[in-house]
């Protein structure tokens, strides 16, 4: 049985498009005071339940371990659950003495109410290993590099920083496209410059590509540089669309387009993982 999470309306429908499954609804509300109510609507008593529900912003996460809960006490008889977006993942170690590692966190938590668990992008593949149930990461990557190919007809994909530069390699391979990373050289205290590393991008049609666009800040600061290197056209595509305050603002000044997946549902949602996930249920 498919549990169509409050958070995931879009992607469940798509899913549940593709596939035969029995599915139920998850009735939420608000109380006064902000605490959060849910309801299962389906019966699933001794049945094999997939609840997809994504973490942002931060009610979705309390929904989604209150719908495990609702699984479990009403006698599911395995839960697996698929979480689009792993909120919480960017904090997965201690990078300054007395901070919670938040993405192993709530990693524990899932895994007290789930027999497995399956996320797209996740923010560090290490992250898996935090739970105490089978756990696997799907990535998206190829998807936006063939959409990019489709629609925005790129010279070359890049990533925006070293630590996007494995994943934006493989989706660049996949596709038959060049591919660069951007590297910053401190030039003295007070300059840094950032150029791509390799390829020269004058003239040039480029997408960037990154797991997240939360402020848009990285994606902004690329995009100018690229324009500032002579790239003629630069888009931006992402995974998981935050889109947090001005970001799209932001964005939308200083790239031609930008697109991202339905692990968040937001109007760039222009790539499904629908696919990616089919397997997952059935
Ligand atoms: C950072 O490690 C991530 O991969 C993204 O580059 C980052 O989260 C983007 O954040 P923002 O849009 O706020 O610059």
């Amino acid at each position: 049985m498919l549990v169509k999470g409050p958070a995931s309306p879009l992607l469940c429908k798509r899913l549940e498009n593709k596939i035969d499954v029995e599915t139920t609804e998850v009735k939420t509300k608000v109380f006064p005071d902000g605490e959060i109510y849910v309801k299962l609507e389906g019966d699933v008593q001794d049945r094999d339940c997939t609840l997809v529900q994504t973490t942002y912003p931060n009610r979705h996460l309390l929904e989604l371990f209150m719908i495990q809960n609702a699984l479990k006490e009403n006698g599911a008889a395995s839960i697996k659950v698929i979480v689009p977006y792993y909120a919480y993942g960017r904090q997965d170690t201690i990078f300054d003495n007395g901070e919670a590692i938040s993405a192993k966190a709530f990693a524990k938590r899932i895994g007290v109410e789930a027999d497995e668990f399956c996320s797209v992008d996740l923010h560090s593949e290490e992250i898996v290993d935090f739970f105490d149930i089978p756990a696997q990461n799907v990535s998206a990557m190829t998807k936006l590099a063939e959409h990019s190919m489709e629609v925005k007809d790129p010279d070359l994909l890049i990533a925006p920083d070293e630590g996007a530069k494995d994943v934006v390699k493989e989706a660049a391979l996949s596709v038959g496209l060049e591919w660069d990373y951007l590297e910053k050289t401190r030039i003295d205290a007070n300059t840094v410059e950032i150029k791509p590393k390799n390829i020269d991008v004058e003239g040039k049609s480029a997408v960037i590509l990154d797991d997240i666009i939360a402020t848009g800040g990285t994606m902004t600061e690329a995009a100018e540089q690229l324009k500032g290197s002579g790239a003629e056209e630069v888009h931006a595509g992402c995974t998981h669309g935050l889109f947090v305050d001005d970001a799209e603002h932001r964005l939308d000044s200083a790239c031609d387009t930008v697109f991202c997946t339905d692990t968040i549902e937001q109007e760039k949602s222009e790539v499904s993982v629908a696919t990616l996930l089919v397997d997952e249920i059935v």
